[in-house]
Order: structure tokens, then sequence, then C-alpha cells
């Protein structure tokens, strides 16, 4: 809990996102918190548990490098979390049955959507062997080491931002492609509060069977209805058809071209990168 407080969660997010408890009992947890601590407020309480002598440091995780569409060169601060509000969920559907803390398991006609872990990690490794599915994302084939990596980073979002995450997606019982809302990392993307990035990769022999937009669907109904978030967008190379075809299939729409500054820019990136974005207001209101 003070590791939620410390990253400016309100009682209302801890309730929700961590401890599937009420606002009230958060409220009741955390002066208890500071009369232990003897803390007045909940800077003093942070400042109190994160000195030496403390019983509990709070250690943030590194910062995620995105959904690994290569790397921006120019990095920014990060802001605080998006807001995670209560949806009404039950805490099993909240905690999922990997008990990543916060991110739900979600379903659909055809999916059942669970939040990534380790054990998804040769999955991981099997798509982005496949040069077709990282042709607008690296290039060319990831080694096992990159995909490490990136899997690790994948799951520091989960640990970093309550709700937010990774997805795997299985179609009766296998394997099909991953899903994820990540936040903003860049300043042109805007505020991280409220804001979430949509992305997908499925494995080819998957693809044009609506997989892709049935899980990203989802993840927007999840994103809006039980994470209280006020917009999620989507970016992709501008030749990428597949991607903006299912951006727009699943109610996004069309918001600029641009350049992203990579270090390694992959054939075609002269045409620019697009962005596609739905409000929460539109997606109501649709
Ligand atoms: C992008 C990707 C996830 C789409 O997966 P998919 O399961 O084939 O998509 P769906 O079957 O749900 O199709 C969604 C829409 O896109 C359209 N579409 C799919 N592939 C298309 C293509 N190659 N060209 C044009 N439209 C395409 C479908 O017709 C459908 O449109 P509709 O809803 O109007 O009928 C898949 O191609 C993929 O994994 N690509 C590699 C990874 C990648 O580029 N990810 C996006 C990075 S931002």
């Amino acid at each position: 809990m003070l590791h939620l407080v410390r990253r400016g969660a309100s009682d209302s997010q801890i309730a929700v996102a961590a401890l599937c408890t009420g606002e009230r009992m958060v409220k009741s947890h955390v002066s208890v918190i500071l009369t232990e601590l003897g803390a007045r407020d909940r800077a003093g309480a942070i400042v109190a548990a994160t000195t030496p002598a403390s019983r509990s440091p709070a250690v943030d995780r590194p910062c995620p490098a995105g959904i690994g569409r290569g790397t921006a060169r120019a990095g920014s601060p990060r802001a605080p979390s998006p807001a995670v509000r209560s949806g009404g969920r039950r805490c099993e559907e909240v905690l999922g049955e990997d008990a990543r803390v916060g991110q739900a398991v979600l379903h659909t006609a055809r999916l059942r959507l669970l939040p990534l872990s380790d054990e998804h990690l040769e999955h991981e490794v099997e798509l982005d062997s496949d040069p077709e599915v990282v042709r607008y994302l690296a290039g060319r084939p990831r080694s096992r080491r990159e995909v490490e990596q990136l899997h690790r980073d994948r799951l520091a979002v989960a640990d970093r931002v309550p709700g937010l995450g990774s997805w795997v997606g299985l179609a009766d019982d296998e394997f099909v492609g991953w899903w994820a809302l990540e936040p903003p990392t860049r300043p042109d993307q805007g505020p991280a509060v409220g804001q979430a990035e949509l992305g997908y990769r499925l494995l080819r022999r998957h693809w044009r069977r609506g997989l892709a937009s049935e899980g990203a669907r989802e993840l927007v109904r999840h994103g809006f209805e039980d994470l209280g978030l006020v917009r999620v967008f989507a970016e992709t190379m501008a030749v990428n058809a597949a991607s903006r075809a299912t951006m727009t299939s699943v109610g996004l729409e069309y918001v600029r071209t641009f350049v992203l500054d990579v270090d390694e820019p992959l054939p075609d990136s002269e045409f620019g990168e697009v962005e596609y974005a739905l409000m929460r207001d539109q997606w109501v209101a649709r």
C-alpha cells in the first residue's frame, strides 16, 4: 500500500488496483500506517518509510521502453500513472489468475486474455522470430536476448502502473498473440494520466481471422470502462496497413502523421508514423 501511496495513487485507486477492498478500508489502513510511522501525512510516511531505518523501503522498477516498436531518441521523464478507477468488478477479476497486481483477466467470444507472465516468454520469442510479424517493428527477427529484455520491459509496465500491461490471447487454449495497454512514453504523446497506448501482435497463422480487432476492442472497453482512461491511442508506421485497419476497426480515428526520430529507421519510415485515437466520450456515445 505504501508503494502505491508513494506513486501518488488515491484511496480509490489503491482500493481497486491493488487491494480489492473499499475506499473506506484503505483510508483506515493509511491512517494506521501514519500512526505506526509517526508521520503526520502521506508525504511524511513516505519519507519515514524510505529512510535507512525504515521497515519496508519502496523501490520503483525501471521504466519500460514502450511496446517494442523501435527506441525513440528523445526520452522524457515519466509522468504519474494513469488514473485507475473502480469499475465495480470482483476482486479476482481485477487481480486475475496470475495475480499480477491490478491486471485483470479478460474475455471475448473467442479469446481468453491473461496478464503476461514469464511462462509466455517462448511465445514472444516465436512471434518476434517471424520477419513478417516484426517487419514494421524491428525490420528483422529479434534475438532471444532482445525479446527477453522487451519481455522484462512489458512486465515492468504492469508492475509500475496498476491495471495496465500486456495480455496474451488464447483461443481454444492456443496462444495467438499479445495485446497491450501502456502509458505514453514520449512528450509529444501527451499526459500519462488517463491515457494508454494500445498495441497488438499476432502469430502470422492467426492473421485475418478478426482476432486482433476482437482483443483490441476488449482492451479499449477495459481501458475506458474498468480503468477509467479518458483516451486510448495507437501508433504505427504509415505503411502498416493491417495495423491501421485494426485501429479503425475498433473505433480509433486518425489523428496525425509524424516523423519518429529513431536510431535505426526502417525501410519506408520516410512515409512517417501515424497516430489514431479514441476519447472516452466518443466511445460512450458510439
Ligand atoms: C496488425 C495485426 C495485429 C492484425 O491482425 P489480424 O488478426 O489480421 O487483424 P483482424 O483480422 O482483426 O483485422 C482487423 C481489420 O484489419 C483488416 N486487415 C487485416 N490485415 C490487413 C491487411 N494486411 N491489409 C489491409 N487490411 C487488413 C481486416 O480486414 C479488418 O478490417 P475490418 O474490421 O474492416 O474487416 C497483424 O497483422 C500483426 O500481428 N502484424 C504484425 C505486428 C504489427 O504490425 N502490429 C502492429 C504494430 S503497431
